[in-house]
């Protein structure tokens, strides 16, 4: 008897999606505006942004310092990532040159992974899933290109450190 009961919760899943759908579409229509002036410290040596790079989407503002805004006390407090940030093809690539498809890993010191992302369309990766940064390595690859960055990492900021002038040897790249 099982079979009929199914197919009668079947008929009635839909009634949910349409309803989160709903909530979707007033959440987005709520979202908070991208002001990019307001925050020079995320500008990370980038161009002025073009209108499409400040649609608050995935592809949004690459190179700039994502953290900056999508932090408690951000712009964009409604999405913390706790790790996010743009790979590049070269340490001084222009900040909308950003290289799609990279597979970008958060691993432990025993080199276990703990997150793996993989770069959009505009070279960004970024996630709000919980990482344990005590004794972290990120590393990025693609089209068995790889590299790894060696010291570990204290938080997943990425884009703090990785700028031409940063601390870091210039922007995440894979060359
Ligand atoms: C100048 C501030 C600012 C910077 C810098 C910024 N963002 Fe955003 N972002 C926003 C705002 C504001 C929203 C809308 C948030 C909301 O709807 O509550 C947003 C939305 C998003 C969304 C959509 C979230 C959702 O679920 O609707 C994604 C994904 C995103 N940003 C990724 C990034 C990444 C990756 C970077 C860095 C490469 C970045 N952002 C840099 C302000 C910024
Ligand atoms: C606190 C500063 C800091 C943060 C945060 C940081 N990095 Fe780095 N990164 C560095 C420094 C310094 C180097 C160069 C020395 C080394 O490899 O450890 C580096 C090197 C790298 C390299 C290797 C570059 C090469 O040419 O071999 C990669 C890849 C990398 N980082 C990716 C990332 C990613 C991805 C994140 C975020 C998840 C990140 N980094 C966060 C400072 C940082």
């Amino acid at each position: 008897m099982k079979l009929p009961s199914n197919r009668f919760r079947r008929g009635r899943v839909p009634l949910l999606p349409i309803a989160l759908v709903g909530l979707g579409l007033i959440a987005a229509s709520c979202a908070p505006p991208v002001n990019i002036a307001a925050v020079p410290q995320a500008v990370n040596g980038c161009d002025a942004p073009t209108e499409d790079e400040l649609v608050p989407e995935a592809p949004m503002l690459p190179g700039r310092n994502c953290l900056v805004c999508h932090s408690p006390d951000g712009q964009a407090s409604r999405r913390v990532w706790t790790a996010a940030g743009t790979v590049y093809a070269n340490a001084d690539d222009k900040c909308n040159q950003g290289l799609a498809g990279v597979k970008v890993e958060i691993a432990d010191a025993t080199r276990k992974i703990l997150i793996t992302l993989t770069t959009n369309r505009s070279g960004n990766f970024f996630t709000s899933e919980p990482i344990d940064f005590r004794g972290v390595i990120a590393r990025v690859s693609k089209d068995g290109k790889f590299k790894e960055m060696q010291g570990a990492m204290i938080n997943a900021y990425c884009p703090e450190c990785h700028y031409p002038g940063g601390i870091a040897p210039g922007r995440i790249f894979l060359n």
